[in-house]
């Protein structure tokens, strides 16, 4: 593999992802790990990702000179690459500037193996206080920033190089490419790996793991934890049972889609429990969004709970718990490095401290592309695989107000006014998802037919993303917007008004609670 050594960024992962996309097999490992413990697992390339030291503090993650001395190429990124640097013999300032978010990159060496038949003008994003001054003895610097006189180095004879930017952010222009360069061109890797090789290695691995014991997992209805079921039923067959809590909050279709289709395409056993009315009855009164998701993963623990000792019982014990947590999810509830909670998304903190349950998250480092690739890999039905992120608390966060069966209604049937419309018009694949939010504490007045009327508004909220982590707005079709709009005023009798969302994330979050 490429292994890619965190020092603390979050954007190790990203980096791993990246490569990956340039069909080359790549894992995150901690940068604790000794060179020797690297070298041991064979890597193609190391590279040193970014991260929040600087060289100068008491407790910055060194790099041990003999990594340069093992005969594997090396990529330094940002911190990586000021840590190369004094590595190597060279020296890195404390110029007391930051430089912070996008500039313009210069190419000043036209031969570089990286950055040669490129723009000589690169926007690229930047996020550093330190700067290498001097470079290495052997490396050929090879582009400036304005605040960096040394923003790139290269050695390609010892398959060596590095750049002061993040070349794994999309706004970085050529920024993939020169990681291919990097990894073709300086390292001589093949593009040649492809993601079914994780679904191999991960039966394999998973198999070893559970052996003959039994395992449960909750079935939501999205492509993450049937992607995780399917993987580990493909792994372990019947010893594994699905449990679907239809908490009452879902979509129109869903549940079919789980006990029909999906069932269909995997031979999962499934057991599919109703406790929509518990459901609502401990929402009744409730419009506080965090009380809200607390009250749901709440109960969904209970109900599961319940679900999984009926099942441990039949089974004669439970070991393990299957969880489509992706590597966003781990991120966003403060489970990276020095990252802060956002929201309480239920499957990652709401877990019961008690647990007798051990965890098997086989999806745990990827990102949402790469499971839709391993969901279509597993042969699940298109539908599913391509289907959009919904969150676990369901419709219960999209209504803004209490939550009450009626109001459920509304936007069950709004909401598949969008999602029909959209797949019509073809647009599915462009964007991320597109929540639909009922605003059921506001009214305004229209008119319709010959009479007023004091309907609620509802929300369009389609927003374009790679991993939810940011998010733009979509910029749908006028004429798919309107059709939109007068096909819910006119069939929803409740709503009369449609509202579009144009709210990046950040500063908006993509659902409104
Ligand atoms: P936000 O609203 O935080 O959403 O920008 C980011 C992505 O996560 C989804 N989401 C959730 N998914 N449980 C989930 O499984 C949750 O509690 C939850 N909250 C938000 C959201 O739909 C978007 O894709």
């Amino acid at each position: 593999p490429v292994l890619v050594v965190d020092f603390g960024a979050q954007y190790a992962q990203l980096i791993a992802r990246r490569v990956r996309e340039a069909s080359v097999y790549s894992e995150v490992v901690p940068s604790t790990l000794s060179v020797a413990e690297m070298v041991a697992k064979s890597p193609a390339a190391i590279i040193l990702s970014g991260g929040p030291a600087s060289v100068y503090a008491q407790d910055a993650p060194r790099i041990d000179p003999a990594l340069f001395e093992a005969g594997v190429p090396v990529f330094g990124i940002c911190y990586g690459f000021q840590a190369m640097a004094q590595a190597l013999g060279g020296e890195v300032a404390q110029t007391g500037r930051r430089e912070y978010g996008a500039t313009e990159l210069a190419v000043t060496d036209p031969e570089a193996a990286l950055l040669r038949d490129l723009p000589e003008r690169l926007g690229v994003w930047m996020s550093h206080g330190d700067a290498v001054s001097v470079a290495p003895p052997g490396f050929r610097v090879t582009a400036t920033t304005p605040e960096t006189p040394i923003a790139a180095f290269e050695d390609p004879e010892r398959k060596l190089a590095g750049v002061q930017y993040h070349p794994e952010v999309a706004h970085s222009e050529f920024g993939q490419e020169v990681l291919r360069r990097f990894l073709h061109d300086i390292a001589g890797i093949p593009a040649d790996w492809t993601p079914a090789e994780i679904l191999t290695e991960q039966v394999a691995a998973i198999r070893e793991r559970i052996g003959d014991a039994k395992v449960i997992c909750g079935l939501s209805g999205g492509v993450d934890s049937a992607v995780a079921a399917a993987l580990v039923h493909r792994a372990v067959g019947d010893q594994l049972t699905c449990v679907f809590v239809d908490h009452g909050l879902l979509r129109a279709g869903e549940r079919e889609q789980v006990e029909r289709d999906y069932v269909a395409a995997t031979g999962i056993r499934l057991v599919t429990v109703d406790a929509s009315e518990r459901f609502l009855s401990a929402l009744a009164g409730v419009s506080d969004p965090e009380t809200k998701r607390k009250t749901i993963g709440r109960e969904f623990i209970r109900v599961f709970e319940r679900a999984a000792a009926e099942i441990a019982e039949a089974e004669g014990g439970v070991k393990y718990l299957v969880q489509g947590t992706l590597y966003p999810d781990v991120v966003e509830s403060g489970g990276g490095t020095g990252t802060a909670t956002i929201k309480s998304h239920h499957n990652v903190g709401g877990l019961p401290e008690d647990m007798t349950f051990e965890l098997v998250e086989p999806l745990r480092l990827l990102f949402k592309d790469e499971v839709r690739l391993l969901g279509a890999e597993l042969g699940l039905p298109p539908a599913m695989v391509a289907r959009h992120p919904f969150p676990g608390p369901g419709l219960g966060i999209r209504i803004i107000g209490e939550v009450t069966r009626d109001r459920l209604q509304i936007l069950r049937a709004a909401d598949a006014i969008v999602r029909a419309e959209m797949t019509a018009a073809g647009v599915d694949a462009q964007i991320w998802q597109c929540p639909v939010v009922l605003l059921a504490d506001v009214r305004s007045v229209g008119v319709q037919g010959d009479g007023r009327t004091y309907g609620h508004p509802v929300v369009l909220r389609p927003v374009s993303s790679e991993d939810a982590m940011t998010a733009d707005w979509s910029r749908l079709e006028y004429d798919l917007l309107a059709r939109i709009s007068s096909r819910i005023t006119g069939e929803v009798t409740e709503v009369n008004r449609v509202v579009l969302d144009i709210t990046s994330k950040p500063p908006g979050t993509i659902e409104w609670e």
